[in-house]
């Protein structure tokens, strides 16, 4: 069996940092999102994967490499503009050749990793294997509906009036029938090839599309919200390990990584937290449920339920939550009691002010 990754896609809803950046590299507790997604691949016994990337492909390439570091081969497949997900399986039609393959989507978490899945898919081969969870709101995802006996009568992408309340979450398995499902169908009004559309297709031709339903954790990391909600989770399951420095006057409390070459100097931290190597914290109170990137620097800051990315300066910010803060950001205080705020944002930013 192979895997197809989708790490193309253009992350609107996480704006601006996907302007800079795959939103598929975006850290959970420092570290890739698309990182648990390849090593949960690799721990489901498959070799070979293609990832299919778009306009931030360089950095995905940069970031995975050969896949050599996760035991995967690694082969990249380059998809022009983002025209869904069926496109993608046309995309790869050389790549996957008539093997059997799990799809995967590359910003998606799942806690419990893909084993089970990719078992039982390998175990009874057939044109299409899902992967459903129940949601709060179906309309915005793929909905599917199931028989007495569990396998999928139909599906609808995104129902204004949905038949069940369960997602297609971001897993599938595939024979190669597939093909000629994603050949067959015609764009949807948002103007992808959705495959949805090419299950459904199949479905109409009497092939059968079998599904499992998970209750276990999942989330697509499509918005910050989420992005930070899979942190705190990733973060609850963290073993503490101080390799950086700690200083008499500091203290560091629960599940703490602090990674070697990382320096807290009179400060509090609490757990759980991660913070990577070259930061340094200075007179500030951090966590719980922290990411904090490589060479950051904190200073006179208290910043709790949040990730930090890459190389951001905070000063003099006497409470931060619930935030995201990008790659070489800096937040520091204002000279004096301002009159009146001045803002230099950039495009689709998001500045909440409190007066
Ligand atoms: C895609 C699929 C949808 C699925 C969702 C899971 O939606 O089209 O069927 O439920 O992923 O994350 P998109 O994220 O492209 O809107």
């Amino acid at each position: 069996m192979k895997a197809l990754v989708l790490a193309g896609g253009t992350g609107s809803r996480l704006r601006p940092f996907t302007d800079t950046g795959a939103k598929q590299l975006l850290p959970i507790a420092n570290k890739p999102v698309l990182f648990y997604g390849l090593e949960a691949i690799a721990a489901a016994g498959i070799r070979e994967a293609g990832i299919v990337v778009g306009r931030r492909g360089g950095e995905v390439r940069g970031a995975v490499g050969d896949g050599s570091a996760f035991g995967l081969r690694v082969h990249y497949l380059h998809q022009e503009r983002p025209l869904g997900l069926a496109h993608a399986v046309l995309i790869a039609r050389d790549f996957l050749g008539d093997d059997d393959f799990l799809l995967y989507l590359g910003d998606n978490y799942l806690q419990d990793g893909l084993t089970g899945f990719a078992e039982r898919a390998a175990a009874h081969p057939g044109a299409a294997r899902l992967l459903l969870t129940p949601v709060a709101d179906p309309t915005a995802f793929g909905v599917a509906e199931l028989d007495g006996s569990g396998d999928v009568v139909r599906l609808e992408e995104k129902p204004e009036r949905p038949r069940s309340d369960l997602a297609l979450i971001g897993v599938y398995a595939f024979g190669r029938e597939v093909h000629e499902a994603v050949r067959a169908i015609s764009p949807s009004v948002r103007g992808e090839l959705e495959i949805t559309d090419a299950v459904q297709w199949m479905l109409d031709r009497g092939l059968r599309v079998r599904a499992e339903t998970t209750t276990r954790p999942w989330r697509d990391t499509g918005s910050v919200d989420d992005l930070l909600e899979v942190n705190r989770q990733v973060l609850d399951g963290i073993e503490g390990r101080v390799d950086g420095k700690v200083d008499p006057d500091s203290t560091v409390l629960g599940r703490v990584r602090l990674a070697e070459g990382a320096v807290v100097r009179g400060s509090r931290i609490v757990g759980p937290a991660v913070i990577g190597a070259g930061t340094v914290i200075s007179n500030s109170s951090i966590g719980p449920y922290t990411a904090i990137a490589e060479d950051c620097r904190i200073e006179d800051s208290a910043i709790a339920h949040s990730v930090l990315l890459r190389g951001a300066d905070v000063e003099g910010a006497s409470r931060i939550e619930s935030s995201l803060i990008g790659r070489g950001a800096v937040v520091a205080p204002a000279p004096r009691l301002p009159q009146a705020h001045r803002l230099v944002i950039g495009d689709h930013s998001k500045v909440q002010l409190t007066s």
